[in-house]
């Protein structure tokens, strides 16, 4: 049995990447969160001062950035690296996720993150969640995710996340961050979030967790068994 490519995207805070991470981890496949990617990105230029908007800033910026993955030593959890430092924790604060969309636009900055990535599923036997790996990362994915859930939904879970990483922010605030990252990621020229035609849909909304793994784990085994 074939090894195959497993491509996850939908809006912000859908539980796509606890989702694809049980779901590698079912299958013994690696997990990969292109949306860190493209938070270290982020992290990387506004530690530098650097601006999404003048090109010759972006230039500057994409010739030191080196993104990598390392499977914590206790958890065994793959955790973000910049230029060699562990970035897991503040890549996921509100200072990222207030200005990632506006990196995530730039099209030097998506065309050297898909190149990375796709290097990084080569081989297959991987789960990549983000908003435009069935589209344009893996366009040849053997499956093809789409998760939704309603808003409300995804801002609670959200808040409790960001709860359990100690940091206390109020619902309506992540609220306007989700709505506001979905109407730049669906709207924006390259690459938009979209559903493409053989993704399967999955609305999370009324689903628990271990329902919503089951569900890909069992699309994920129909698949291998075809290749
Ligand atoms: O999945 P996430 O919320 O951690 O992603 C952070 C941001 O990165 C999100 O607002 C959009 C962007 N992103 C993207 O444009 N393309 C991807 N493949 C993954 C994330």
């Amino acid at each position: 049995m074939g090894k195959i490519v497993i491509a996850i995207d939908g809006y912000s805070g859908c539980g796509k990447s606890s989702t694809a991470k049980a779901v590698a981890r079912d299958l013994g496949y690696t997990y990969i969160d292109s949306g860190a990617m493209y938070r270290a990105a982020t992290l990387h230029f506004l530690n530098r001062h650097l601006s999404p908007t003048n090109p010759k800033d972006v230039k500057s910026g994409l010739q030191d950035l080196e993104i990598t993955f390392q499977p914590n030593p206790d958890s065994g959890q793959q955790e973000t690296y910049l230029n060699g430092l562990n970035v897991e924790k503040e890549i996921r604060s509100m200072r990222v996720s207030e200005r990632v969309s506006d990196f995530a636009k730039v099209k030097e900055i998506r065309e050297e993150l898909v190149a990375q990535q796709q290097r990084l599923g080569r081989k297959k036997g991987v789960v990549m969640d983000g908003r435009d790996i069935g589209s344009v990362v893996f366009p040849d994915a053997e499956l093809k995710v789409f998760m939704t859930a309603d808003l409300d939904t995804r801002a609670f879970r959200r808040q409790q996340e960001l709860i359990e990483r100690g940091e206390l922010v109020d619902l309506e605030d992540i609220k306007a961050n989700l709505g506001q990252r979905d109407e730049i990621d669906s709207n924006r020229k390259e690459s938009p979030l979209m559903k493409v035609a053989d993704a399967v849909e999955i609305d999370t909304s009324n689903l628990t967790f271990a329902e919503q793994v089951a569900q890909i784990v069992h699309l994920a085994e129909q698949r291998i068994k075809q290749t």
